[in-house]
């Protein structure tokens, strides 16, 4: 996903987390990451077929338990550097440069949105109890880059920082691909749905 600025500018590494009290201060920063989780609030929405977006920057500034992990991907500008000729190199006569530094393109891949969600559950005697577990709320990787494992690696960021398992958390309306996902890499089959 591209922007008309350079996302390094507020996505210092792979994985950045935003709450509504970590947003940048800068109007002119904050203005950039607000437009970045717009856009992937609606690229997630379509892959997904809902009416709106579950993911807006507003809904972010307006919910203090939820956090926003956005994703980039350094993507190669130029081709690979020519393998230099061995029996060249060996003799220190290569005109192949050592090491040619590649440009890259750094572009936005994914998010996924956490947050605490009141749950009304009915126990096997009838009884309704209330939980509020930490819910997996929104989740998309652009559709490029979609099965080679960034999913994975998002998640298992987002379960690090939030020192949770994922039979521990919940997921709200979980889509075809996500209970895919679970069942892959965790073997969860049954979860709560809201
Ligand atoms: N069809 C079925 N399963 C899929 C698909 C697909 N098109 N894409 C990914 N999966 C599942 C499969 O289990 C797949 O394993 P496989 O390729 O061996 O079949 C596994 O995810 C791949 O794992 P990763 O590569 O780590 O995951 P990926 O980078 O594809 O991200 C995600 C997973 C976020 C669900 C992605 O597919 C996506 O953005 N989907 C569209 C949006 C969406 O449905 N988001 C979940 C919304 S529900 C919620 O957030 C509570």
């Amino acid at each position: 996903m591209d922007f008309r600025f350079d996302v390094t500018q507020v996505l210092r590494k792979r994985i950045s987390v935003f709450t509504a009290d970590s947003l940048p201060r800068h109007p002119a920063l904050l203005e950039r990451v607000m437009e970045i989780i717009d856009e992937l609030g609606v690229a997630s929405a379509k892959a997904q077929g809902l009416r709106g977006p579950v993911t807006t920057s507003t809904k972010l500034c307006a919910s203090p338990t939820h956090r926003v992990y956005l994703m980039k991907h350094e993507a190669p500008i130029d081709p690979p550097p020519p393998l230099p000729d061995p029996a060249l190199e060996y003799e220190g006569m290569s005109d192949a440069p050592p090491r040619m530094m590649r440009r890259k393109r750094p572009l936005v891949i994914g998010m996924i949105k956490v947050g605490i969600k009141n749950l009304f559950l009915v126990d096997e005697y009838g009884r309704q109890l209330q939980i509020s577990p930490l819910c997996v709320l929104d989740f998309y990787i652009h559709e490029d880059y979609q099965r080679k494992g960034c999913g994975r690696e998002l998640f298992d960021y987002m379960l690090t920082i939030e020192m949770q398992r994922p039979g521990h958390l919940a997921y709200d309306r979980p889509s075809p691909k996500l209970l895919g996902f679970l069942r892959k890499h965790f073997g969860l089959v049954d979860c709560y749905i809201d």
